[in-house]
């Protein structure tokens, strides 16, 4: 074990677990509320009183657990001149809101380090917090939703869920969660003999709604079996304060994202440098921030829809006859530019909405050429490849209404829906003899040069991460 956390806090161990720090947690069992009075009252700062508290949680772990690295941790909300903890009831979070709105506060991260009884190194971060200005509804609609997981958070607004509350925010992203990885991570290297260890990276997945995404089990399952030091959340951010809010996030320093519906198009916009393969399809879905702040963005749900067929269906020959593409959506742009990259010679496009695949052939290439939604069938005999962009056999959504007696036995029959894993489109396919692929492939896919750009380790699509995905 490199360090005792004198602390039951979930986010704090988890920031250090995806360190690679081996940790033990210890709840300290101070009075936190009593030393906070009397600190009070002598008018000690808002940074002492963080301090003070970080240092004896620290302490009364040490004492009784000699010869070990014990950090002690303690966060204080402080404006106008009072301190704020954590909301004790809904209408205190509601009042504190109030407050906040519109305002900067400073958020204070005391971390203090204690071996043998005796304290040897102290950190403080300061983190400075503006808040959009909020109207009453808003905040009595926030309190109402939020608050079963706001009550734990100093100020309760809880920013890991909801940083599209603040118009700025100067501080980094583990400061604010209330530890502070990187000055901690560089004392256990300077005083432990053991490998270096590394300040951990953060990526996150951006959508609106986004609580459905796989994708952070995906990378965080290849984020542990390559032991990387970092972490992947998903954050939804409504469309309105897209923009805002991922300005925000890469001030507070996470490294990359992955962009989903409906931030896709804008993604690419406010982008600084974009991949060739990014500006055809015209969105984004994943962005690589730099030394600099930077925005790179790519597009990789073209590369990862022909790497899953290519690799499911070794005999699959794009370029062999035109593709019959279903859905004209953001997904379809994609899948149809890879599919021209591959070598298909011509692409049928079949949407319910005619216009928007007029749209998507006119934007894209004049080898689209646009078939009647009604009379979808009739191609069916003509082509290699069949592809299903819409979300029509997804759990949950209408069937997707096709009759494809017709279809030519050699082609390849494949869903971007992968819940259920083989939808009845698939499974019919099957029992006509075609080669069929299910499309969860396209989601591990795609996340590959994402993880690599972030990490610098390619990782593996196999059975294992598959299995883990669709769990
Ligand atoms: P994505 O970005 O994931 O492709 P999208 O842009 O919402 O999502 O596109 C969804 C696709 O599913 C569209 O082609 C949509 O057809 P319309 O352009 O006519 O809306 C298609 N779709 C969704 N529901 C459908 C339905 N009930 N019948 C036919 N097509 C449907």
């Amino acid at each position: 074990m490199d360090l005792i956390i004198a602390s039951k806090s979930e986010v704090r161990q988890r920031i250090l677990s995806c360190t690679k720090i081996s940790i033990m947690a210890v709840s300290p069992q101070i009075d936190e509320e009593s030393i906070t009075r009397s600190l009070v009252a002598e008018k000690a700062t808002p940074r002492d009183i963080a301090d003070t508290l970080a240092e004896h949680k620290a302490k009364k772990v040490s004492v009784k657990n000699p010869g070990t690295w014990v950090l002690g941790c303690d966060q204080i909300l402080a404006f106008e001149g009072e301190i704020f903890g954590k909301p004790k009831t809904p209408s205190a979070l509601n009042s504190m809101l109030s407050r906040f709105s519109g305002q900067t506060h400073r958020l204070i991260t005391a971390n203090v380090i204690y071996k043998n009884a005796k304290p040897v190194w102290r950190y403080v971060a300061i983190s400075h917090m503006t808040m959009y200005p909020m109207t009453k509804a808003e905040i009595e609609n926030y309190v109402a939703e939020a608050w079963p997981d706001a009550q734990h958070t100093a100020g309760g607004y809880y920013f890991e869920e909801n940083p599209h509350l603040f118009s700025e925010v100067n501080g980094n992203w583990f400061d604010i969660m209330g530890l502070s990885i990187k000055p901690i991570v560089e004392f256990l290297n300077q005083h432990t003999t053991k490998s270096i260890l590394q300040s951990p990276k953060l990526v996150a997945v951006l959508g609106h709604p986004i609580s459905h995404s796989k994708s952070p089990r995906m990378h965080r399952h290849w984020l542990k079996t390559n032991a990387i030091s970092g972490d992947y959340i998903a954050i939804d951010i409504p469309p309105q304060r897209f923009v805002e809010t991922l300005r925000v996030l890469i001030g507070a320093g996470v490294s990359g994202f992955n962009v989903t519906v409906p931030h896709k198009e804008k993604a690419l916009l406010l982008s600084d440098k974009r991949s060739a393969r990014a500006e055809k399809i015209g969105a984004a879905n994943t962005l690589v921030i730099d030394a600099n702040g930077k925005i790179n963005a790519d597009n990789t749900d073209g590369y990862g829809f022909i790497t899953n067929l290519r690799s499911h269906c070794k005999h699959w020959v794009p370029a062999a006859g035109p593709a019959l593409v279903l859905g004209a959506g953001g997904a379809s742009r994609a899948i149809i530019v890879s599919l021209l990259e591959a070598g298909a010679p011509k692409i049928y496009l079949s949407n319910r909405t005619q216009q928007r695949a007029l749209d998507v052939a006119s934007e894209i290439s004049p080898i689209i050429e646009v078939v009647s939604w009604a009379h979808k069938e009739q191609y069916l005999t003509k082509v290699m490849t069949v592809v299903n962009t819409t979300s029509l056999g997804m759990t949950g959504k209408p069937p997707l209404k096709i009759d494809i007696s017709k279809i030519n036995p050699g082609a390849l029959v494949t869903d971007l829906v992968y819940s259920p894993i083989e939808t009845p489109l698939l499974k019919q396919a099957k029992t006509l003899g075609c080669s069929v692929v299910g499309g969860i492939g396209m989601l591990l896919n795609q996340g590959v040069p994402g993880f690599e750009a972030w990490f610098g380790i390619r990782p593996v699509v196999n059975a294992e991460i598959e299995a883990i995905v669709v769990e």
